[in-house]
């Protein structure tokens, strides 16, 4: 059998993230991990917080707390929101632990020794009133080229041409706006990629032939421009420290890791912590892996060019048995209205707002279907009003209530028996046994989208029947007749109950929970079993569930827009 290890890029620490943070990598790992868990599969989900870097040193300062004390703090609120949105991470970590520290501290010795790290010196900027030297973004001027007076020292937005820091008019300061700034020669530790670059290659030749066309694609992009040395140290106070035993004098400068070349590494420094915490090995699934370890990454595009040559780049390097990705899910963006759901400017919806507005299962279910997968997808408050409204309280929840409660008026609190399965069964059988395959497949394939249509079209082979056999008039000439389509309506509840976990877990467990069944330990459903809908038998008690999902009304609706900025993006 396989194992089964699942990663989600690491969010920052630095906010709470948007609903296009969370469709793009940390929601489509939780449902392939739980789809995984329910067809029996061994698994390990494993996510964490990204912490280092300038971002957080300043989110830090905003916030007037020393930092490791904001990423603590952050840490647990974004960990909180995490599970209220039900992701079943197996660990959730920090790569600030001890346990990343240890491991990137490890693979940078290990590369050294192989010859992949050069020390080199740089001239970069220093601003004297901040007291730090500053990376490319965080010095703004005006851009030689258009004119345009906040370009950033890595790029002008306006005219989106590449910058040096040393091309900007009138450099200064983006924390302090001061102009105070000097240019000093620093010592920096650099990662030979270009020496790496053949296997790289070889290696995505060989292991991104089943990538998406997006990710595949873009790994190619990057290693057609040539793999260049990077250089993988910083002046910050709070990042991995340079080993000292190694680079004594770099250590005893404060240097640290950049946060790029240790976030990646956490993957196995977040396992460790699991293991740490008195969980299974993490170097089963890490270091001399066997094959059955297989491994799933899952990301947006920005990230891809990190995981699919740059990290890869890292553990080929360090000539180890390091577990490398087997498959690379990457997603493109989610827009707001049309625009970027953007984190500085507030715009869009935020992952704590939207857990405060609605059940986990609604979003869930609607960034799922919308997933970006072949394309960017769009949020606006109409099409989630629809779709929850449409497929989740009409066509599901409706139909499990409908059922229930109408078996319960007319035969009582248990399933009721009515003759044998007729034609109609039969025909509902083959449909919803084609269907259930039909959603294997695509999950299988991690085309969530897809999956999410063969959901729903279950969900309406459910009501398809209801309605063709309507057993609120078959009642009264045919009460046998009734019993039996609303027992099969009932096995069909149940079925839904075990198959939407992965997209709506909240909503499966009060459906399932319907049913006192003897033993109700079943992870998945078989297509014979699909076939027969003969799971909850006759006898079976049941209560009737509080309604699944409530509609959104005009006056929600209108009330969201208000609040949230339903606008396009060029109207605001
Ligand atoms: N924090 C990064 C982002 O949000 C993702 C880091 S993924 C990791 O874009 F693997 F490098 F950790
Ligand atoms: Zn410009």
């Amino acid at each position: 059998m396989t194992r089964q290890l699942v990663t989600s890029a690491l969010p920052y620490i630095n906010g709470i993230k948007h609903l296009g943070n969370l469709v793009g990598s940390m929601l489509p790992a939780d449902v392939y991990s739980r789809y995984l868990r329910l067809r029996g599969e061994e698994v390990l989900f494993i996510c964490a917080t990204d912490e280092h870097g300038t971002p957080a040193e300043l989110a830090a300062q905003e916030a007037g707390l020393p930092v490791a004390e904001f990423c603590a703090q952050q840490h647990d609120a974004q960990k909180a929101i995490y599970d209220g949105f039900g992701l079943s991470f197996d660990y959730f970590g920090r790569s600030s632990s001890p346990q990343n520290i240890e491991i990137t501290q490890a693979i940078a010795r290990q590369l050294q020794a192989n010859g992949f790290i050069e020390e080199r010196s740089i001239r970069q900027v220093y601003s004297n009133a901040d007291r730090r030297f500053l990376p490319d973004r965080y010095i703004v001027g005006t851009c030689p080229y258009c004119g345009y007076d906040k370009a950033r020292g890595d790029q002008c937005e306006n005219c989106t041409r590449v910058l040096d820091p040393t091309d900007l008019v009138g450099p200064r300061s983006a924390i302090s706006g001061s102009d105070d700034l000097e240019v000093r020669e620093t010592r920096h530790l650099f990662l030979l990629q270009s020496k790496l670059a053949g296997e790289v290659e070889a290696w995505v030749d060989e292991h991104g032939r089943d990538w998406p066309v997006l990710a595949s694609s873009i790994a190619r992009k990057w290693l057609a421009e040539g793999l260049h040395d990077r250089s993988i140290t910083r002046d910050l106070e709070w990042g991995v420290p340079v080993p000292a035993d190694v680079w004594p004098e770099l250590a005893a400068e404060g240097k640290v890791f950049y946060v790029w070349f240790d976030a990646p590494i956490e993957y196995i420094g977040a396992t460790k912590e699991w293991s740490d915490a008195g969980n299974g090995d993490w170097k089963s699934w890490w270091y001399q892996a066997d094959d059955t370890v297989r491994y799933t990454q899952f990301m947006a595009k920005d990230n891809v060019p990190f995981h699919a040559v740059m990290f890869p780049a890292t553990q080929l390097g360090t000539r180890d048995a390091w577990k490398k990705v087997d498959y690379l899910k990457s997603f493109n963006w989610l827009n707001y209205y049309g625009g970027k759901f953007s984190t500085s400017q507030k715009r869009g919806v935020f992952t704590d707002a939207a857990l405060g507005l609605l059940p986990a299962d609604y979003w869930r279910y609607f960034l799922m279907a919308n997933a970006p997968e072949s394309d960017d997808t769009n949020f606006t408050w109409e099409l989630f009003t629809s779709s929850v409204n449409k497929d989740l309280a009409d066509t599901l929840g409706n139909f499990v209530n409908r059922v229930l409660s109408f078996s319960r008026k007319r035969f009582g609190d248990e399933v009721p028996a009515g003759r044998e399965p007729g034609e109609p069964e039969q025909r509902l059988g083959a449909l919803t046994a084609e269907l259930l395959a039909e959603y294997e497949g695509q999950l299988d394939a991690l085309q969530f989208r897809k999956a999410a249509q063969a959901l729903r079209a279950l969900w309406s082979a459910g009501n398809s029947y209801l309605e063709e056999k309507a057993p609120w008039l078959e009642v009264k000439a045919d009460p046998e007749g009734a019993a039996l389509t609303l027992r099969t309506a009932m096995n069909l509840i149940h079925l839904y109950a075990v198959v939407s976990e992965p997209f709506i877990p909240a909503s499966s467990a009060a459906m399932r929970s319907a049913f006192a069944l003897e033993s109700d330990d079943r992870s998945w459903i078989t297509a014979d079993e699909a076939r027969a809908l003969a799971l909850v038998p006759a006898g079976t008690p049941f209560t009737v569930p509080p309604v699944l999902f409530a509609k959104i009304t005009d006056e929600d609706l209108a009330e969201y827009r208000t609040r949230f900025g339903g606008e396009p993006a060029d109207a605001v």
